[in-house]
């Protein structure tokens, strides 16, 4: 099996990119990121993208004439590299079906909380404020909704009674960063099924 292709989408400093670049330089994952896209210009994701000779580029949504056509850029950029899975790491922007429909099941991301509780921006303080006992990460397929698609594996966080919003987070982040490459792992030895509209990982 040759390494599974992956495109990633970040709007901010990547470190969850940054993890699945680690993840592939140690081959722990059979996966090879094939090109990087961003929303902003600023976004740290690029550089590192840059720093690993990654292909990666910035694309303006301002530049578009509404949200239909820049998702179709984008998603014209993805064929282009040939990646076979999007994976969404802190990229700030709802995608629209125009793009979903072009890579059915084949889009996920990261929510840092316990979906289906605390979809949205903020969700490690959302809980925190709650004041939930576990919290954690899901990574889950994309549909049009807001953290709303197919959970794929979820690790789990308990929260401390010492903990503040931004300590919570913290953990949570060590959690996404061995969840996600883990997933992709997953993805490209192809375990992850969806059977009677439930995400199984077949073993
Ligand atoms: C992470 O907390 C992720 O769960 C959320 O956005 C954040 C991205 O962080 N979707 P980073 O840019 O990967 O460091």
């Amino acid at each position: 099996m040759s390494a599974l292709k992956i495109a990633v989408l970040a709007s901010g400093r990547g470190s969850n990119l940054q993890s699945m670049i680690d993840a592939i330089a140690e081959k722990e994952i059979d996966a090879q990121i094939v090109r990087v896209l961003s929303d902003k210009k600023d976004a740290y994701a690029l550089q590192r993208a840059k720093n690993n000779a990654i292909p990666c580029d910035y694309l303006q949504p301002s530049g578009y004439a509404n949200r239909e056509a820049y998702d179709l850029a984008l998603a014209a950029k993805i064929k282009e590299s040939g990646a076979e899975l999007v994976v969404l790491a802190g990229f700030m922007r709802i995608l629209s079906p125009a793009f979903l429909n072009c890579f059915p099941n084949r889009v996920i991301n990261i929510h840092p909380a316990l979906l289906p509780a605390f979809p949205g921006l903020h969700a490690q303080k959302q809980a925190f404020d709650y004041g939930v006992k576990i919290s954690g990460c899901t990574v889950h397929f994309v549909d049009a909704g807001m953290d709303t698609g197919k959970i794929i594996a979820q690790k789990a966080v308990p929260v401390l009674d010492t903990d503040t919003a931004d300590r919570l987070a913290d953990r949570i982040l060590v959690a996404e960063h061995a969840l996600y490459p883990e997933v992709i792992g997953l993805f490209a030895q192809q375990k992850i099924k969806i059977i009677n509209d439930k995400v199984k990982i077949e073993y």
